[in-house]
């Protein structure tokens, strides 16, 4: 996992990530909260927040957020983007989930796009984690990807921004998704994110011993290469990801 910081960090000095501030795919995000959490204003912690945005469309929500980031410049972007917005419920920590602790526990711990970035010992051990952080009729809703959607994209090439582009491969060995990004002008800088895929029946068995366990799933989209179209929701066995809930057992 020696990766994540520095691969992040090119994401978004070449992503142009943070541009449109807070936009549907973050009011989506939140909306999430209500229908797979119920409709009480929760206290959530949020795991990789990256810049921020979902944090701020679940705070205006009403929801009380605990942002927790690893890179400086999306940690920034997100207390600037609130502090922009006039939004006080949000406490953003510039830190790794796997050091940081809380006084308190949550309603709610959330993981959108980002699970998987280490190994199955890792997530064990991540997830362990999040049990703990959890009230007892708390909920973790976490994205988690599928292997037969990185698989489909194996070979894909597609832009990420006016100097960007991306690569798509698949580990079959490993079920990873390798996703590997280089400016236009210099692909000898190529860093490649690498995601563990996990179908429902793997993450029942990552999930043993945890002390969580999967309650139920969203399907989330996918994008249709052939039409360069994307799809909001998709059938499981196409989708690019689902939403995990998973509760104490
Ligand atoms: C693919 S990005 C997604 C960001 C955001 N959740 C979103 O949906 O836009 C994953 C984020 O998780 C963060 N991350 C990964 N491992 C982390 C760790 N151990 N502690 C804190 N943040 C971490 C990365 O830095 C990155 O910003």
């Amino acid at each position: 996992m020696n990766w994540v910081e520095s691969v992040y960090s090119k994401h978004y000095e070449w992503g142009n990530l943070f541009a449109g501030g807070v936009v549907d795919y973050h009011h989506e995000k939140a909306a999430l909260v209500k229908q797979l959490a119920g409709p009480s204003k929760k206290r959530i912690l949020e795991l990789g927040s990256g810049g921020g945005q979902t944090a701020c469309a679940m705070a205006k929500l009403g929801h009380t957020v605990v942002a927790v980031e690893l890179v400086q410049g999306a940690h920034e972007n997100g207390r600037a983007l609130a502090k922009e917005l006039g939004i006080s419920n949000i406490e953003f920590i510039h830190g790794n989930f796997y050091n940081v602790d809380f006084s308190d526990r949550f309603d709610v711990v959330c993981y959108w796009d980002g699970f998987g970035v280490g190994t199955d010992e890792e997530q064990h051990k991540l997830l362990k984690r999040i049990d703990g952080w959890l009230k007892p009729e708390g909920c973790a809703l976490i994205d988690v990807y599928t292997p037969w959607y990185a698989s489909y994209t194996a070979g894909i090439e597609s832009p990420i921004s006016a100097i960007a582009t991306r690569r798509y491969d698949f580990d079959a060995d490993q079920c990873r998704w390798l996703d590997s990004w280089w400016p236009i002008e210099d692909k000898a800088q190529m860093v490649t994110q690498s995601l563990r895929c996990y179908s429902p029946a793997d993450l029942r068995m990552l999930l043993q011993g945890t002390g969580l366990t999967l309650d139920r799933y969203e399907a989330g989209g996918a994008m249709d290469w052939q039409k360069g179209e994307y799809h909001e929701k998709a059938p499981l066995k196409k989708a690019m990801y689902y939403t995990a809930k998973l509760i104490q057992e």
